[in-house]
């Protein structure tokens, strides 16, 4: 393919280097003329180890020329990498100018190109409204259509500087999100010889996977130094605790715990985090992301009480009380807050839960349950169409393993479905909302190509 790559900055300079390795031709644009005129000389414009090489190489073959007519390089290219910078406003949000020039400059570019379908894919990182506004920009400055004669693609980059080539040609993930299939079509072509596993969603899902990953690089780098802090000050060597801490590839380095959904809770998630809060505090060692974390999670049952409340139900029905299905184990179970905020309301309150029998609760299980609902005996029931019967809002906590099609239980078409758990067969209802998403076709529209 023919592509312009706009920005020739770390990650552009990258992308044209391995871009022409991969056999296509390409034209980095840039509005800094000594970044044209280094890649024009071979030299990478950017320290970036490896890439030189490539520069030369590709210069020298054809495969790689650049210029700063960014209007007059779309009027002839197959596709357009935006790789422009996304820097921070003064109060810390994405500052869009230069991704809104580029995309000004190359929708009138584009008016000349006879192509009849051109992608457009950004890789610079930016939020789903930045998206949505750069699209309403290519559209307006080019004539084209999205979707018949433009496409668009958020296409986040995950390399890291220094290791940038090898992250390149290895990627962990490559990811399109787009929202119509030509646009897919032409991102398929982009990479061809590189084995990774290929994922396309759509526009916003793309953006957001760049800031969880993002986000997450951080919390882990803080929660591994939040841990230093205390380690350190009970005299103990983190190193050697972290080091292990890593080896448990089941729990902590995993996707366990990493799926949106109901808040946690259980007899030790609370209480050992609120021991480690308590000692901290009590050391004065201030670790704001594992207090973060009690506070957040309380906001989650907070807020999602609110959202069964809005509606101003009178009867809930409430399936799965425990913190996870399997278990009668009740103790700070997030729905048993939840319960206790409903009857509080005078919402009356019926609840299923498989392995639940309240009379045989006993020890701290029974204190904490009969503590917060003293009634709960009388709130339970065996027979799952009792519980729904009648119920304006459904909370959905346990998929109920002896379920295997929900479409098959009976719930009224004006009952809220407030599903928790990414439930299979329930995203149909026309009550349905996710926890904490809002497509009803929930993670199946995720297709690996
Ligand atoms: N640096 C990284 O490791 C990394 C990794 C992943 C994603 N990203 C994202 O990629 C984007 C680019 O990052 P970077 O570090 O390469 O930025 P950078 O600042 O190094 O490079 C941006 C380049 O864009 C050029 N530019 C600005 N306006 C232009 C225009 N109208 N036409 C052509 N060129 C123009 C600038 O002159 C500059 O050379 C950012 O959104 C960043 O968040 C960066």
């Amino acid at each position: 393919m023919r592509i312009g790559v706009y920005g020739l900055g770390y990650v552009g300079a990258v992308t044209v280097g391995c871009l022409a390795e991969l056999g296509h031709k390409v034209i980095g644009v840039d509005v800094a003329d000594h970044k044209v005129a280094s890649v024009l000389a071979g030299e990478a414009p950017v320290v970036e180890p490896g890439l030189n090489e490539f520069l030369a190489r590709h210069v020298a073959d054809g495969k790689i020329t650049a210029t700063t007519d960014g209007k007059g390089t779309a009027t002839d290219v197959d596709v357009i990498m935006l790789a422009v910078g996304t820097p921070s406003t003064p109060s810390g949000g994405i500052d869009p100018q230069y991704l809104m020039a580029v995309a000004r400059q190359t929708g009138e570019g584009l008016r000349d190109n006879p192509r009849p379908f051109v992608t457009v894919m950004s890789r610079s990182t930016s939020l789903p409204e930045v998206h949505e506004a750069l699209i309403a920009e290519l559209e307006a400055a080019s004539g084209r259509v999205l979707g018949e004669s433009l496409g668009y693609a958020c296409h986040p980059e995950f390399l890291r500087e220094t290791t940038a080539i090898s992250d390149f040609f290895d990627p962990p993930v490559i990811v399109f999100g787009a929202d119509d299939p030509q646009t897919f079509q032409q991102c398929r072509d982009l990479y061809p010889g590189i084995d990774a596993p290929v994922v396309e969603v759509g526009v916003g899902e793309a953006a957001m996977v760049k800031y969880a990953a993002n986000c997450f690089h951080a919390a882990k780098v803080t929660f591994a130094n939040e841990m230093g802090e205390l380690c350190r000050t009970f005299g103990i060597d983190s190193r050697t605790v972290m080091e292990i801490f890593c080896q448990d590839d089941k729990l902590n380095i995993s996707a366990k715990y990493l799926r949106p959904g109901n808040p946690f809770g259980g007899s030790c998630l609370p209480k050992d985090l609120r021991a480690i809060l308590d000692v901290a505090r009590d050391k004065a060692v201030n670790v704001p992301m594992l207090s973060g974390a009690l506070l957040s999670n309380q906001n989650q049952i907070d807020s999602l009480a609110e959202r069964v409340l809005v509606d101003r139900p009178t009867r809930v029905a409430v399936i799965g009380l425990s913190f996870k299905e399997g278990t009668d184990d009740l103790r700070e179970a997030p729905m048993v807050a939840v319960v206790e905020r409903l009857l509080g309301k005078g919402v009356d309150v019926s609840i299923f839960d498989a392995e639940l029998a309240v009379e045989d609760l006993t020890g701290a299980n029974a204190t904490f349950a009969l503590t917060s609902v003293p009634h709960l005996a009388d709130l339970v029931s065996r027979e799952l169409a009792d519980v729904l019967d009648n119920a304006d809002v459904v909370i959905i906590n346990h998929r109920l393993a002896a379920i295997t099609d929900w479409t098959d239980v009976t719930l009224d078409s004006g009952t809220k479905i407030m599903d928790l758990c990414s439930t299979p067969g329930l995203a149909s209802h026309p009550g349905y909302e996710g926890i904490y998403w809002n497509r009803t076709d929930g993670a199946d529209h995720i297709a690996l190509a």
